[in-house]
């Protein structure tokens, strides 16, 4: 590993993409060589704040023949696939901010990219990285937790005071076609890399349209569950949503020698993703019930605690950088994994669309599976022409013109463009 090698990086999308180019500017280890936008306003407001040291970009395949150790893809959420492979096959290692895939075609295609090339492909899913998802997962690998026997995860987020600014009110803005399940890594993520299990069914049950998500001009359900048995036969439930009325980022693990889990939002006493609670014993069977508060912090993560997601945001950074820079046990989430987080929501709406069956989730670590989803490009994007489903299972939802009218004109009033 050579600590002293500074990572070169360049962003695509200045919105999001923000937060890791923040992160370059901070700590001596990466540096921020080049930003890449097609929307003018957004490009200019980058380069108001990072300066001419920079070279910007509003085209991907130009920004692509800069120079740079990698690329963080913080795009639309439904264009990463292709945008990852293109990087790869241009030799450059990626961070794909969520999510990682919308089809299968691209599944495969990402996978056997990633296979050839022999690049780093690390999956943004940052929430792993929040203080108390750290401390379970470290839980289980010391097997403190035991066996892993049943996850709860929720990443339900009412977007409706900001889904002007998130969505520009274009109708077809991906936060506006997508199926509430796609958007499924924020929880199922955690729970996943805490488990350390391969997710091989899932049935999904997907709320009824509400009044919310039409004033929003969102198509899909305000939010889906997943129930999802992993390969070991423990049991997983994942809640999310943009279109609930309250918020909640909260996750739970049962093992055979006790539970953990974060607190809940309106605990206001404590700080949700950055408080754990713990209630383990020390060997299976003693049945000791002592449930209690755990510190969260470890020796790196106090000088990441001010950085968004309650910290997550530049700690998932630094495990990125430190896999560029040759650590072999960096926590980063390769393509195998972040498929793991993603296919549950992919597979829980074809269960939705079937009736509520459970489906099996393929395993693209076989090369043999892979051929039965080669061709399947089916997905919520309008842009799949005959591959797309609609975003809600009953159908899309007709919502009038003057509502992403009235939505456009409240982004303007913002002024967002000039800070
Ligand atoms: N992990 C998290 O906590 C978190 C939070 C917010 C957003 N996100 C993810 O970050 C990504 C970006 O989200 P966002 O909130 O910034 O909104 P967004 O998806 O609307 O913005 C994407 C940005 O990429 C630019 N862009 C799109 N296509 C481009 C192209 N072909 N070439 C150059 N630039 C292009 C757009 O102009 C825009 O500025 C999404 O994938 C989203 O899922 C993650």
């Amino acid at each position: 590993m050579n600590e002293n090698k500074k990572i070169r990086i360049g962003v695509v999308g200045s919105g999001r993409g923000q937060s890791m180019m923040d992160y370059c500017t901070k700590y001596g280890n990466a540096q921020l060589v080049a930003i890449c936008d097609n929307y003018p306003p957004a490009l200019e407001r980058a380069r108001r704040k990072y300066g001419d040291a920079i070279t910007y970009y509003d085209d991907f395949e130009t920004f692509l023949s800069h120079d740079m150790d990698a690329v963080v893809l913080a795009n639309f959420a439904n264009a990463h696939a292709p945008f990852a492979i293109r990087a790869m096959l241009s030799g450059k290692n990626v961070l794909s901010e969520v999510l990682p895939v919308q089809s299968m075609q691209e599944a495969v295609e990402l996978v056997e990219t990633v296979e050839r090339t022999g690049l780093v492909y690390a999956y943004a899913e940052n929430c792993c990285y929040m203080p108390s998802a750290r401390k379970m997962r470290e839980a289980f690998l010391q097997g403190r937790l035991g066996t892993f026997e049943y996850g709860e995860g929720e990443y339900m987020h009412n977007c409706e005071p900001d889904w002007d600014a998130l969505t520009y009110g274009d109708p077809n803005h991906w936060r506006n076609t997508m199926s509430a399940f796609y958007y499924c890594t924020h929880s199922m993520g955690p729970m996943i890399h805490i488990s350390g299990q391969r997710p091989v069914r899932v049935t999904g049950f997907e709320a009824p349209y509400n009044a919310r998500m039409r004033r929003m001009g969102a198509k899909g359900a305000p939010f889906g569950v997943e129930i999802v048995t992993l390969e070991n036969g423990a049991l997983i439930k994942n809640l999310q949503g943009v279109g609930p009325s309250r918020n909640s980022t909260w996750f739970c693990v049962y093992g055979s020698k006790g539970r953990m889990e974060s607190a809940r939002e309106d605990d206001k006493g404590h700080g949700n993703v950055r408080t754990l609670f713990e209630n383990l014993d020390t060997f299976e069977g003693e049945n000791h019930f002592d449930g209690h508060e755990t510190d969260t912090d470890d020796a790196i993560s106090k000088q990441f605690e001010q950085s968004g997601h309650g910290g997550a945001d530049d700690y998932m950074m630094y495990e990125f950088v430190q896999k560029l820079q040759g650590n072999p046990d960096a926590d980063v989430i390769d393509v195998y994994e972040a498929l793991d987080m993603y296919l549950p929501g992919h597979f829980a709406y074809r269960s939705v669309l079937a009736g509520g069956v459970p489906i099996d989730i393929p395993n693209l670590r076989d090369p043999a599976e892979r051929d039965k989803w080669r061709d399947d490009a089916t997905c919520t994007d309008p842009a799949a022409g005959e591959n797309a489903l609609p975003s809600y299972s009953k159908g899309n939802p007709d919502i009038p013109a003057e509502t992403y009218e009235a939505l456009r004109k409240k982004m303007e009033a913002r002024d967002m463009w000039n800070q």
